[in-house]
């Protein structure tokens, strides 16, 4: 029997498996209208792919031919970013520290100057704003630049928030809006009563609720292994700078790395991307290659210090696009984000909780549904 399973448009209970930066974000929107949220994380809230995330808005650089939903829902949600940041902070104090002053992409062989004109070819037919730049003229943006690039497009929508701050903010922000969070709780399993998700048995008792949403990254397989999830490692290290006179100001990408300076002298370089299951080692090589494409780019960050190295794990699923959708009744998943989840997580928390409490998919997750991997070929 389930009891109290509240009718949908009424707030009821939820209960959210994951508290990384979706699980989270989704529970503070869900909270402000109303819920009983619980969200249930098995280790401290926010060190999972959302930690180790480099934080780029990137709906423009990152675009790739024959993601168009994708595409759509990134601009989307780089559009929703500003008031998002500003209402976060308000309320949990906590500044995301978003910044949109743009990213370049640079060139520095034939090769890569054809692979730039790609892109902008791409960015035309999409509409995203990019232009294109002489090496000079990337260098009068961003003076340290090596003397061997030869072109560059600049995309000046694009920009980063510190992902860190932002789960620390959103945890705030979540419990400050009535919200409770299980920390150190490891979820078992999904529970099911009559057909229906009741909620999800955790090693510390079951935790039923009206409605259940999964939104465990990476390791949501584990938990419904319908989802085609899986984790996609990701090698990334952290230089230190001088603040007051930073080796970038802009976010750039090379072919095989990008530079993300932040605001507290930190620039990162990532990031791998490897098949290599839940793997969580440091790699000679990784470290190699990532350190190297920066170098190429950049010369002068031969003296700069390594201060942090550290792994993380996309949530991927087989077309690189997240699943956000009613899989089963009482159970909606937010998950899958892959290499967008931090650009992503406004949209996400806004549409996942108007699903959740009204049952109502807003037309843009209509690309975004778990039956599409059934309905394509293999
Ligand atoms: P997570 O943050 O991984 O949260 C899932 C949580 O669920 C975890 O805390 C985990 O402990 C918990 N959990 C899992 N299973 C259980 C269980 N059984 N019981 C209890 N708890 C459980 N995105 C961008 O937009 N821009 C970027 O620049 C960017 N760079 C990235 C760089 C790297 C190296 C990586 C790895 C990712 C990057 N991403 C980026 C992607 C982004 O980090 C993810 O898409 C996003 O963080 C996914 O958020 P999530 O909340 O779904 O997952
Ligand atoms: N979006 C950057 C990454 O996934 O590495």
């Amino acid at each position: 029997m389930v009891q109290n399973r509240s009718p949908k448009g009424q707030a009821g209970s939820v209960v959210i498996a994951g508290a990384g930066a979706i699980g989270l974000a989704v529970g503070w929107r869900l909270a402000q209208r109303g819920a009983r949220v619980t969200v249930i994380e098995r280790g401290e809230a926010g060190r999972g792919a959302s930690w180790a995330a480099a934080g780029m808005l990137a709906a423009g650089i990152e675009t790739e031919p024959g993601e168009d939903a994708l595409f759509h829902l990134n601009r989307r949600a780089q559009a929703d970013w500003p008031d998002f940041a500003r209402e976060l902070r308000q309320a949990s104090g906590i500044d995301p520290r978003l910044r949109l002053d743009g990213t370049l992409s640079i060139a520095l062989t034939r090769d890569e100057v054809e692979r730039l004109r790609a892109a902008k070819a791409l960015h035309a037919r999409f509409g995203v704003a990019s232009e294109w730049l002489t090496g000079d003229a990337a260098r009068e943006l961003e003076p340290s630049l090596s003397p061997r690039v030869a072109a560059a497009l600049r995309v000046a929508e694009d920009g980063q928030v510190d992902n860190r701050l932002l789960t620390q903010a959103l945890r705030a922000a979540f419990l400050a809006a009535g919200g409770m969070l299980e920390e150190n709780t490891e979820i078992h399993a999904l529970a099911r009563e009559g057909g229906l998700v009741v909620g999800l048995e955790t090693a510390h008792g079951p935790r039923r609720a009206d409605r259940t949403v999964l939104a465990t990254g990476a390791w949501s397989a584990a938990l419904l292994p319908s989802l085609p999830i899986r984790p996609v490692k990701g090698q990334m290290l952290a230089l230190g700078m001088d603040v007051s006179r930073p080796l970038l100001r802009h976010v750039v990408w090379t072919q095989k790395a990008y530079l993300v300076p932040r605001d507290d002298g930190r620039l990162l370089i990532g990031a791998t991307v490897e098949e290599a299951g839940f793997d969580d080692r440091m790699t000679a090589g990784g470290l190699l290659g990532l350190l190297e494409s920066a170098w190429r780019a950049l010369p002068t960050i031969e003296d700069a210090p390594i201060v942090e190295t550290w792994v993380g794990h996309r949530p991927g699923s087989r077309d690189d696009a997240p699943i956000l959708d009613e899989v089963e009744p009482g159970l909606v998943v937010a998950a899958g984000h892959h290499r967008n989840g931090i650009l992503l997580t406004p949209t996400t928390a806004e549409l996942v909780a108007e699903l959740v409490l009204n049952g109502r998919a807003d037309p843009l997750l209509a690309g975004f549904t778990l039956a599409r991997f059934s309905s394509k070929a293999a």
